[in-house]
């Protein structure tokens, strides 16, 4: 009885291998699956983010690799030790820069691409025999600021490769069906994140995290695909955050309902007296 409870729990943990754990969204989707016992595989861009993330998650294996670099991408996916079967790919690491096209250094270019597009594909290939053995599932973060043409000025770069992501997303997921792989693309809108306060610097606004999701709501909208049954997808998924005002006014709304509700609890029914 005590073999069948530990081989039933063997079977449900789950294997992660993610990119961009180290920050914003990534961490908050490593930490929500850390605590729950799932076993990852995190990609680390250096030894300093490797020592960090190995003492928040100890029990993880940690892979140093630069997403900008491809070469010493294929190298350490090369030497690296990687999971037989692999339930769960999450591709979250992500990079923007800003300029005109007309001001744009190749280097800026060239890291946006790497990182956003060209180093999920190298791991992706890598990974997809470990994917195919659990009918497990490819997830790209990509940004809600490619589904709209208004959002893309200053950001060329970001938005191409984000595109081009989009693009090899939607081929692997006609190549990959028949193995049982599934894939699906997330769309988040402004979330508070290290990256949206650079946003906001380029846009010379305030930063206020009350306009943005927090990182932890995207994660959840993660999780909610990564435990779907193998039998059920989601091809793409927008997550946008509500205007502040509406927020404020909906909470507003709630707590006035919420007072009214307790008043009327609060009334006792008049005593008889007899
Ligand atoms: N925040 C938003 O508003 C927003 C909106 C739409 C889409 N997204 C997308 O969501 C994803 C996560 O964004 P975030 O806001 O959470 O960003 P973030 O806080 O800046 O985190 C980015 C992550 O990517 C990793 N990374 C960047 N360059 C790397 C490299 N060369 N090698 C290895 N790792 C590298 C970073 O690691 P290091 O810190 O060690 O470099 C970090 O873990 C990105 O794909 C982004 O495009 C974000």
């Amino acid at each position: 009885m005590g073999d069948l409870g530990a081989e039933t729990s063997r079977q449900t943990k789950q294997r992660h291998f993610i990119t961009g754990a180290s920050s914003g969204i990534g961490a908050a989707v490593a930490a929500m699956l850390y605590a729950r016992g799932d076993q990852l595989w995190l990609l680390a861009h250096g030894n300093q983010r490797a020592h960090e993330l190995w003492k928040r998650f100890p029990n993880a294996e940690i892979l140093v690799a630069d997403l900008a670099n491809p070469f010493t991408l294929e190298m350490a996916l090369l030497g690296a030790v990687l999971p037989p079967l692999l339930n769960c790919l999450l591709h979250i690491a992500g990079v923007i820069d800003f300029g005109s096209v007309v001001d744009l250094r190749a280097g800026q270019i060239r890291e946006q691409v790497n990182v956003n597009m060209v180093a999920p594909m190298i791991i992706t290939g890598a990974l997809l025999p470990a994917l195919r053995r659990a009918r497990g599932l490819v997830l790209f973060a990509n940004s809600a600021a490619t589904l709209s043409a208004g959002a893309a000025a200053g950001r060329s770069t970001y938005v191409a490769s984000k595109s081009g992501v989009r693009s090899f997303a939607d081929a692997l997921r006609q190549e990959e069906s028949s193995h049982g792989v599934r894939v699906t693309t997330v769309f988040p809108g402004r979330t508070d994140t290290a990256m949206q306060q650079r946003v906001y610097e380029y846009e010379k606004k305030v930063y206020d995290a009350a306009e943005l999701m927090g990182p932890d709501t995207v994660a959840r909208s993660i999780l909610h695909v990564v435990d779907l049954p193998i039998d059920t997808t989601i091809h793409d998924l927008t997550i946008r955050p509500m205007p502040p005002d509406k927020a404020g006014e909906s909470r507003s709304v709630t707590r006035l309902m919420e007072a009214a509700r307790d008043s009327i609890t609060s009334i006792s029914p008049p005593s008889r007296v007899s």
